[in-house]
């Protein structure tokens, strides 16, 4: 596969005739057909909802799913961003159907899977299926094929994965506008397209969003807990050059005091990386003026609460994420 997409490199990227080039091939691929794509606010579908947009306007339908596991805000923020931008996007409510299909999961693999089906069998292959979307449009980018190459991952699959059967579904086409770029050539084309510097050059999130920040069995309530931290955390660092930062929210509790009282209550971890791949990384040195701001404003604005620590594990043998 990887011998067929030929990679353009930073150095060779003139993001004006690329886009030229993609708006021109999706509007010949797309004729006077319907397209639909899943935009998740992220860099590389963000960039594909642009170049959709320009070359299709109404003849893309794109929809934003809110699984219940985004961070505060993000779905209304990522609606109004791209409105701005004269692009309407629907947003579906499919919280119940992830909180279900998460209950009782504790093992990693398990909840990471439950998201991954939820979203391409039930939810978006659902409204695929239901469309007249003839053409899909997809954010796959060159790093992407490698590791379907090297079978590290299934990313590239995605016909599969919505359980269309190619040989049925004859004339359904998938576009995938960004597969000749990596991530930093994506970024710029983002600039170009005029995408905010908040979404183009934003710290990577993890597909399985917050969920890969809970231990434990992800609920409603348990998301809601982690989101506020990691609303905290990001007012608190946002604006740093560090690579990324998260919170985690812990299984095991642990006895704190409140009020005079013992309060058995939650912990949360935090963890700030530099680096430049999330390959490897290291633990940024934060002031530890920062590390105990942090500490009391979780505390106090997040119930239930009692110890924040942070991580200060360099990848390997850590991960950057908990789960
Ligand atoms: P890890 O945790 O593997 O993360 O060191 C490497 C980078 O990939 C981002 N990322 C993910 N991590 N599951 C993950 O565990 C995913 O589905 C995923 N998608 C992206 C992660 O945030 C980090 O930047």
């Amino acid at each position: 596969m990887t011998s067929e997409i030929k990679e353009i490199k930073l150095k060779d990227l003139d993001t004006k005739a690329f886009i030229e080039r993609q708006v021109k091939g999706i509007r010949a691929k797309v004729g006077k057909g319907v397209a639909i794509n899943a935009l998740s606010g992220g860099v590389d579908s963000s960039v594909v909802t642009m170049l959709g947009h320009r070359a299709l306007g109404k003849q893309l339908r794109t929809v934003f799913i809110e699984n219940g596991i985004m961070r505060e805000g993000e779905p209304q923020r990522v609606v109004k961003a791209f409105k701005r931008l004269g692009v309407e996007v629907e947003l579906i409510d499919a919280k119940r159907e992830f909180f279900s299909a998460l209950k009782g999961l504790t093992d990693p693999e398990e909840k990471r899977e439950a998201i991954t089906q939820t979203f391409y069998k039930d939810v978006f292959g659902r409204i695929v299926r239901e469309s007249k979307a003839k053409y899909l449009l997809q954010g796959t980018n060159f790093t992407d094929v490698e590791e379907t190459v090297a079978g590290i991952k299934r990313q590239h699959n995605i016909l599969a994965q919505l359980g269309i059967d190619t040989k049925k579904e004859f004339g359904y086409l998938v576009i995938e506008p960004i597969i000749e770029l990596r991530k930093t050539g994506v970024r710029k084309v983002g600039k170009a397209l005029g995408l905010l510097a908040e979404i183009y050059d934003r710290p990577p999130f993890p597909g399985p969003a917050l969920a890969a920040r809970v231990i434990g069995e992800v609920t409603p309530q348990r998301v809601a807990i982690v989101r506020k931290a990691t609303a905290i955390v990001d007012e608190e660092l946002k604006g740093t050059k560090a690579f990324q930062w998260l919170a985690i929210l812990h299984e095991d509790k642990v006895t704190g005091l409140r009020g005079n009282k013992r309060d058995f209550g939650l912990q949360v971890e935090l963890r700030c990386w530099n680096s430049t791949d999330a390959v490897t990384a290291t633990p940024t040195r934060i002031s530890f003026e920062k590390l105990t701001k942090m500490a009391d404003r979780i505390t106090d604005e997040v119930p239930g609460v009692v110890s924040v620590t942070y991580n200060v594990t360099k990848k390997p043998p850590s991960t950057i994420e908990a789960v």
